[in-house]
This record gives structure tokens, C-alpha cells and sequence, in this order.
């Protein structure tokens, strides 16, 4: 057992404002609303504009969680943004953030682990708090699936969305933040959910595009067995590495990829739907995002207290697989505040930084200096 606990202090998210429905979607490729509905339970999801991007939604996320926290972006050790598309091969999209926010103490690293990035990061971020290393992260799930995606392939182009969700974990003493976690790969089934192009493999060329070798490939039934499998697995193994039963759980937080796959988890489990988060019909599968927009939601509609044991878990590709209890800590702000992020152009990026790092350090100066 840690001596010292990575508590979570502090929780934010960030979606585009555009929204593209089944309807939409429907105009663009031969689908429908019922067999999207039906098959996924999505309705509709949130896409970036032209001058959005992962890091855009990353820092409104993240600054997010810096207010609800109350800790200056300085006072960050640590930053690590899990996502699937980074807004550059290099460098990383959380160097970007640090940038931004103005944490000038702070290391900075990107995650990759798909879909099961979020976890794997807060993992790794607990961690390093629990050792005596680092003192305050920032864990933050991004991504732009939007631009991954072949939109003329039915078979993907309804599944995923856009957004950012993060949190900030903090050294304490007294039990609670993460009590156990699971972290397991399969890159056997790597083939299973993959982009071939723009890697080392197969470098952006005018043939790889022409080939439209940038987009996701999936074999979702393949997936789906898959996800189905390694959801029970994993929130079975870290009930036992904590020592609780299901019954010691309030909510369960999972990756959001399809209803189905979280129904067959409750069937399996048997548990009733409501103790799972389910926001899947307005955001469609935001990868890293999915479970740290899920959380913060859960956390506004009054769905976690202080004392409350939660499991967080994901699938992706790699494969991977990813799980955590948490026991929850802090209560949640009676009135949010919110500070007003107007400018959304990351071309302007040092302009925003600077409102955005005076708008933090105004907001939370009473409360820390
Ligand atoms: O974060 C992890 C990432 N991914 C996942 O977790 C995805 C996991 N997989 C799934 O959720 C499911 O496999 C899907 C929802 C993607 C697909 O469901 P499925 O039951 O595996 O369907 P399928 O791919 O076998 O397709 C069934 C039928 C096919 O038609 P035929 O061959 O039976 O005539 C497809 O062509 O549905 C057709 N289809 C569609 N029809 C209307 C596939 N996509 C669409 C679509 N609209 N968008």
C-alpha cells in the first residue's frame, strides 16, 4: 500500500460546438438513424471546426481542471495527454498544453494506448504521485477522431466523435484517488483497429493517400468480441486487486464505444444499467475522451460523493485494455465557474495562452497565494 495517495482534485471538459446527427450522417453515406441508433446508441456526436484541434480542446479541457482544483498551472509536476491522433507526430500535444496553460515546472509526455489511454494514464500519473516523485499532474484524454476517419466508409464514419476530458490528481496522505488499477495489451490483435499510414511503416506519400491508406480500419465484429470479453475481465480484476466486491461500487465509468457492449457487460455482471455512465447517444466513442467526459458529467448531475467507489474501464486498439477503482474524494463545486474561453484559434495560441494563464492565476489567486 502507497504511503502517499493521488487524489483527484479536480475534473474538466472540452467538446466542439458543431454537431453532426445520424440525420447528417445519413445525407453523407447509406445509413439511417434507426440502424445507427439500434446498432450503437449514438444519436448524434460533437466534430471539430477548421481551427480546432487536439491541443485546443486539450487546454480548454485541462484549464478546466485546473479551476475546479484550484491549483495555479505552475504548481504542475506533471502532464500527460492520452490520445489517439496528437497534434503532431512532434513534438508531443502535451508540450503544447504546458505551453499554453503556462506550467513551466511541469514534465510533459503524450500516451499512446487508444481507446484505453485514459486510464493508462491515470495509472502512470498515480503512480508517479504515490512514489513521493511528483506532487501535482495533469491527466488529460483528447482526441480529433473526426480527422482519423474515411467519412465514406459507413461502417466507421458513425461511430466516433470529437472532445477532451481531464483531471488533476494530487499527493495526500489520507487513502483514496486510485486503489487499483490493470493495464494489459494484446498486440496480437493489433490488425484488428488500425490507421496503416503516416508511421514509419508506410510514410504520407501521394499514394497513400490516393490509396486512402489515413483513415481508421476496423473489424468491428472482431472488436466488439473482444471489447465484451476484456470489460467484465477488467473490472473484475481490479475489484479483487482492491479487495471490494461489486456491491462497494457506486458507478461504473466506462469507455463509451457502443451501448451494446456496455449492456452486455451489465448482463454479464449482473447489474442494472444505472449503475453504469452512459452518455454515448450525444458523443458517439470519443477514444481517450470518453471516460473523462463521462466522469465529469457524472460528477454534475450529483452521480459520485465524497466516499464513493467508482471503476473506471476501457478497450482499444493495440489491443489494449485498461481498468481502475477509484475512491472518490472531493466533493464537487456548488457553482461551477467557468472562465470565458472565447478564443478558440490556435493559430493565435500565445495570445490565448496568456488570457488563459491570467484568467487561471485571477480566478484561484484568493484561494492558493
Ligand atoms: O473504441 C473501440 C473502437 N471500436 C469499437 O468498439 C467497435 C466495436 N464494434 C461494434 O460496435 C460493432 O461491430 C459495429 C456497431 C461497428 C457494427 O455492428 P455489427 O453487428 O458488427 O455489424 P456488421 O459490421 O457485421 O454489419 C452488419 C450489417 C452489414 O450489412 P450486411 O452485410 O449484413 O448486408 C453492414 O454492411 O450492417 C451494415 N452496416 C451498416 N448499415 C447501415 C455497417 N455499417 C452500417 C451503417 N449503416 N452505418
Amino acid at each position: 500500500m502507497p504511503t502517499r495517495y493521488a487524489h483527484i482534485i479536480g475534473w474538466g471538459m472540452s467538446v466542439p460546438q458543431q454537431i453532426l446527427t445520424n440525420e447528417d450522417l445519413s445525407r453523407m453515406v447509406d445509413t439511417s438513424d434507426e440502424w445507427i441508433q439500434s446498432m450503437t446508441g449514438i444519436r448524434e456526436r460533437h466534430i471539430v471546426g477548421p481551427r480546432e484541434s487536439t491541443a485546443t480542446l486539450a487546454v480548454e479541457a485541462g484549464v478546466q481542471a485546473l479551476i475546479t482544483a484550484g491549483v495555479p498551472a505552475r504548481k504542475l509536476d506533471l502532464i500527460i495527454v492520452a490520445t489517439s491522433l496528437p497534434e503532431f507526430l512532434m513534438p508531443s500535444t502535451a508540450c503544447l498544453v504546458q505551453d499554453q496553460i503556462g506550467a513551466s515546472n511541469a514534465a510533459a509526455f503524450d500516451l499512446l494506448a487508444a481507446c484505453s489511454g485514459f486510464p493508462y494514464a491515470l495509472s502512470v500519473a498515480s503512480q508517479m504521485i504515490a512514489s513521493g516523485a511528483y506532487s501535482n499532474a495533469l491527466v488529460i484524454g483528447s482526441e480529433t477522431m473526426s480527422r482519423l476517419i474515411d467519412w465514406s466508409d459507413r461502417s466507421t464514419c458513425v461511430l466516433f466523435g470529437d472532445g477532451a476530458g481531464a483531471v488533476v490528481l494530487q499527493a495526500n496522505e489520507k487513502p483514496g484517488g486510485l486503489l487499483s488499477f490493470a493495464l494489459h495489451a494484446d498486440g496480437s490483435g493489433g490488425d484488428l483497429l488500425m490507421i496503416p499510414a503516416g508511421g514509419s511503416r508506410m510514410p504520407a506519400s501521394l499514394e497513400t493517400i490516393e490509396d486512402n491508406k489515413h483513415a481508421i480500419v476496423m473489424n468491428g465484429r472482431g472488436v466488439y468480441r473482444f471489447a465484451t470479453r476484456v470489460i467484465v475481465a477488467g473490472i473484475r480484476e481490479v475489484l479483487e486487486k482492491a479487495g471490494l466486491a461489486l456491491n462497494d461500487i457506486r458507478l461504473i465509468v466506462p469507455h463509451q464505444a457502443n451501448r451494446r457492449i456496455i449492456e452486455s457487460a451489465a448482463k454479464d455482471l449482473e447489474l442494472p444499467m444505472d449503475r453504469f455512465v452512459v452518455n454515448i447517444d450525444r458523443y458517439g466513442n470519443t477514444s481517450t475522451a470518453s471516460i473523462p467526459i463521462a466522469l465529469c458529467e457524472a460528477l454534475s448531475e450529483g452521480r459520485i460523493l465524497p466516499g464513493d467507489n467508482i471503476v473506471l474501464v476501457a478497450f482499444g486498439a493495440g489491443l489494449t485494455w485498461a481498468a481502475s477503482v477509484i475512491k472518490w474524494v472531493s466533493p464537487a463545486p456548488k457553482k461551477r465557474r467557468q472562465i470565458p474561453l472565447t478564443d478558440r484559434i490556435f493559430t493565435r495560441a500565445r495570445s490565448y495562452a496568456r488570457r488563459t494563464r491570467r484568467n487561471i492565476e485571477g480566478i484561484i489567486w484568493g484561494k492558493n497565494e
